[in-house]
């Protein structure tokens, strides 16, 4: 009886458990999502609107075209090729995307930058990156490894992470992201080429730079 009476309130705690749990607001699938009263101009939700599930095909589930390589010809050569929600709408609440990354040979650069809504695992398929994520305040510990074909490395969610190819050729990369719409902060793009520009006295004294260096730095992005 004592052992029945155990697992009914251990039951119930559990149950109770669940239910706060699913009682909290679901993370934001977009940066944000600005409240309005009533449906006039209401037209986006948390993440997309559902179809009809009645109407959904296989097409709704379904992205071709990953084998194709990215064009890695640009200013830090390298080429992402997201499979998001944006691509493949039957991902919409599902809380996972995925992506493919090329690098030029020697030192194809996919830039530090940050996934505010998702952890990214990384596998990759051919080539060697030096890769690395820094600790948020005030420890920032810069986590670093190389990785070679099929090793496979964890960005947590949020923090600033990048890969390097530090190899003779081209290389390849596979990329788990845990949100339909993990979206992308490009550290230096958001920083120095915000539209419009950040006044550059806050960015001199944030960067301890020159004023003109920080002038020069804005042109160049
Ligand atoms: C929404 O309605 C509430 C209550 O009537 C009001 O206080 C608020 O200002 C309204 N918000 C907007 C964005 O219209
Ligand atoms: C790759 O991008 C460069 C720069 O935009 C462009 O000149 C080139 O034609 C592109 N190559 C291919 C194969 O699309």
């Amino acid at each position: 009886m004592k052992g029945v009476n155990n697992f009914l309130v251990t039951f119930s705690l559990l149950a109770l458990a669940s239910t706060f749990a699913s009682a909290s607001d679901p993370s934001p699938l977009q940066d944000f999502c600005v409240a309005v009263n009533g449906t006039k101009n209401a037209v986006f939700v948390n993440g997309k609107l559902c179809k009809d599930p009645k109407l959904a095909t296989a097409d709704d589930f379904f992205f071709s075209g990953l084998e194709k390589a990215g064009n890695t010809s640009n200013a830090v050569g390298s080429k992402v090729t997201p499979v998001n929600v944006d691509q493949i709408p039957g991902l919409n609440t599902l809380d996972i995307s995925l992506a493919r990354i090329d690098y030029a040979p020697n030192g194809g650069l996919n830039p530090p930058h940050t996934h505010p809504r998702g952890t990214e695992i990384l596998v990759v398929a051919k080539g060697t990156l030096y890769v690395g994520f820094v600790t948020s305040n005030p420890d920032n510990r810069f986590i670093t490894k190389v990785l070679k074909t099929g090793d496979v490395f964890v960005f947590p969610v949020g923090l600033i992470h990048f890969q390097f190819n530090v190899g003779k050729t081209n290389a390849i990369a596979l990329a788990g992201l845990s949100s339909q719409n993990p979206g992308v902060i490009t550290i230096a793009n958001a920083v120095f080429g915000s539209k419009p520009p950040i006044n550059p006295d806050v960015l001199s004294k944030a960067f301890k730079l020159d004023k003109e260096v920080v002038k020069y730095l804005q042109t160049q992005f």
